[in-house]
């Protein structure tokens, strides 16, 4: 006698059937970098098959997403100049600023536009937060003579999202990991007539080795120090549930689990834990691990991609954060996955 598993798997029609995991490219987010200067397509040597953008070439990035049936960008900005409080990020004319007034000029409401709303890219430490070169930073942790500046942060978070919101941001980020960023951001956006504008949280964000291709491409790697005292500890699971409750109740609409492979059971705990959207960000490292394992023929990297991809939306994800977007697009639109 069969199984009912093994029936259910004899025709190619019935097994997309019974799928359990529908996927569309609704679902997908395509980072975008986007540097200060002109007229700029540059390769990025850590992320095979992107490009950095300026303010006037973006649109480009975009379009060629919106033809491959990608609808949602998350913005990242690196500035000509950096600065110990990080000012261009909440510069009404920074580079993100400029970026999106550009993009919704061109595509108004047809791209759906995120921005990340961090200052480590602008400042010159490269720390997420303004730095206390004397002490705990409010944060308790004392560690070679500095700290982050948690609630010194707060009002230049809240500064930049409305900036970004003014810019036309769709919807903003805030990836910092700093405690109460979200109600900083709200009350902000609240009180300048953007309360219609959501807040997608970086609630449960790892302080992880994967963030590496990244930090090169958006020029973001601390000067001194680690992201240890602000970041999450990977050994720890109901911490991110604690962090998420937090969030929600300063106003998150979405919440992101970062990274996203080597955190499939968060994003599926707190799939199981809350309501609201749950999106998983799989980082710069998951995505140059399965480029360079493919480019050595270690591994086929159409297979590894949807692979990989689907076992996110499987865990319990929404929405997914990747630099595969456009390629997972296309592999939902031929029927291989979805
Ligand atoms: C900014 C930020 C980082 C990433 C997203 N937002 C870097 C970091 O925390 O060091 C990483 C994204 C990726 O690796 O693709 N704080």
């Amino acid at each position: 006698m069969t199984t009912r598993t093994r029936r259910l798997r004899g025709s190619e029609i019935l097994r997309h059937m019974v799928r359990e995991t529908r996927l569309s490219a609704d679902s997908l987010v395509y980072p975008l970098f986007v540097r200060e200067g002109k007229n700029i397509e540059e390769a990025l040597p850590t992320l095979p098959g992107q490009t950095r953008y300026s303010p006037d070439t973006l649109a480009k990035g975009v379009e060629g997403a919106l033809q491959a049936g990608v609808r949602s960008f998350l913005l990242f900005g690196i500035p000509e100049t950096k600065d110990d409080k990080g000012f261009e990020a909440y510069n009404e004319t920074g580079v993100v600023q400029q970026a999106l007034r550009n993009v919704k000029k061109s595509f108004g409401k047809d791209a759906f536009l995120i921005t990340d709303v961090c200052l480590c890219e602008y400042t010159s430490h490269g720390h997420c937060g303004l730095i206390d070169s004397c002490g705990d930073g409010g944060r308790g942790g004392h560690r070679e003579g500095y700290g982050v500046d948690n609630d010194s942060t707060l009002p230049l978070l809240a500064k930049t999202a409305l900036s970004h919101a003014r810019a036309g941001a769709d919807m903003v980020a805030p990836s910092g990991m700093m405690d109460g960023a979200v109600a900083a951001m709200r009350a902000a956006m609240d009180e300048n007539g953007f309360a219609e504008t959501p807040i997608m949280s970086y609630a449960a964000k790892y302080a992880s080795a994967f963030y590496g291709p990244f930090r090169e491409a958006a020029g973001s790697a601390p000067q001194f120090g680690d992201r240890k005292t602000y970041q999450m500890d990977y050994h720890n699971g109901r911490e991110a549930l604690k962090r998420i409750d937090i969030d929600i109740g300063e106003g998150a609409d979405i919440i992101i689990v970062k990274p996203a492979l080597p955190c499939l059971d968060i994003v599926s705990k707190t799939a199981a834990h809350i309501s609201l959207p749950v999106a998983a960000y799989s980082v710069s490292g998951e995505y140059a691990m399965i480029k360079a394992a493919a480019a050595s023929g270690f591994v086929d990297e159409y297979g590894t991609m949807c692979e990989s991809s689907v076992a996110v939306f499987r865990a319990g994800a929404d929405i997914l954060i990747t630099y595969f977007a456009k390629e997972l697009a296309g592999a939902i639109r031929k029927g291989d996955i979805g």
